[in-house]
């Protein structure tokens, strides 16, 4: 058994062919219909009323207290805020890692909540791509196997998705590098393939967290235009987590949490 077959095989509600799915009802964007004039700018995430806390009695900590959210599918968000504000909290709740103690959350027109847990698992693997401040690579893997993964961790053929991985890869500028293992790569080339594994699924919402947060001004550049620039291409809707003042003004808006409830959106100027 090859390490991708075996670690597929021990990674534990992702396998194919699950029960409890997703269901019929997803919305799709731009299916079907003759459209007249512009399209309707389309929901990508709705979050009403959304509370998270940690902890009970005099330890409790209220995270998000009735925090509204909407992300226009195509829309790059940035979300900023002091340290322990909640800004990781969030991405958990739209990235079905976590559940919101009271709130409703659509996603692309689905009520998420109401999702299985084997249905919020398939979710996030096939509809959710994930970049983190740590590149979190495999070390035993190869690049290629690493962006692989995803697809593999969904059923995808070997074949069809380590030639997915090498597609994303040339996107993010990596191919030549794709059988290096991760501590032959440099700090941007990690993060830049962690982008390239958010992605090889196809999701249609990336969530990043502090993406360049531990990259040097070069390399973060070099990321955020990465991220930027596969957005863009592959028509994704974004939401970027950053302390990076300048790059959260070069997404579409910024959402500035400062505190339970009191998350208020900016629009760029
Ligand atoms: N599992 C948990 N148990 C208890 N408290 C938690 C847990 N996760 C987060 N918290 C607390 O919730 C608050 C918000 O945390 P969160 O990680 O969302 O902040 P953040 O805005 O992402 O901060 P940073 O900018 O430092 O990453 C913090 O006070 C944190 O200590
Ligand atoms: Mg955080």
């Amino acid at each position: 058994m090859s390490k991708l077959t075996w670690r597929m095989a021990r990674e534990p509600g992702l396998t194919p062919g699950e029960p409890g799915g997703l269901g019929g009802s997803v919305a799709t964007a731009g299916s079907g219909g003759v459209s007249q004039g512009p399209p309707a700018s389309i929901e990508a995430v709705r979050g009403a009323g959304l509370s998270k806390g940690y902890g009970e009695g005099d330890r409790r900590v209220q995270v998000l207290a009735g925090l509204d959210i909407s992300v226009q599918q195509g829309e790059m968000l940035a979300v900023v805020g002091p340290s322990g504000v909640g800004k990781s909290t969030l991405l958990h709740l739209l990235g079905l890692l976590d559940r919101p103690d009271a709130g409703t959350l659509e996603l692309f027109g689905t009520d998420v909540g109401s999702l299985s847990a084997a249905g919020r698992a398939r979710w996030r693997n096939r509809r959710t791509g994930f970049v983190f401040q740590f590149h979190a690579l495999l070390p035993e893997f190869t690049l290629e196997e690493n962006v692989a993964m995803p697809m593999l961790i969904g059923g995808t053929p070997m074949r069809e998705a380590l030639a997915a991985a090498r597609d994303l890869l040339t996107a993010v500028g990596l191919e030549p590098r794709r059988d290096h293992f991760p501590d032959q790569l440099s700090g941007g080339e990690q993060q830049r393939g962690a982008v390239a594994r958010a992605l090889v699924a196809g999701p249609e919402l990336l969530l990043a967290d502090e993406p360049t947060g531990n990259l040097d001004a070069a390399n973060a550049e070099s990321v955020f235009e990465v991220l930027r620039t596969l957005h863009v291409s592959r028509g994704l809707t974004s939401v970027i987590v950053t302390h990076n003042e300048a790059l959260a003004g070069r997404c579409d808006r910024i959402l500035r949490l400062a505190g339970a409830a009191s998350g208020e959106a900016c629009s760029r100027t």
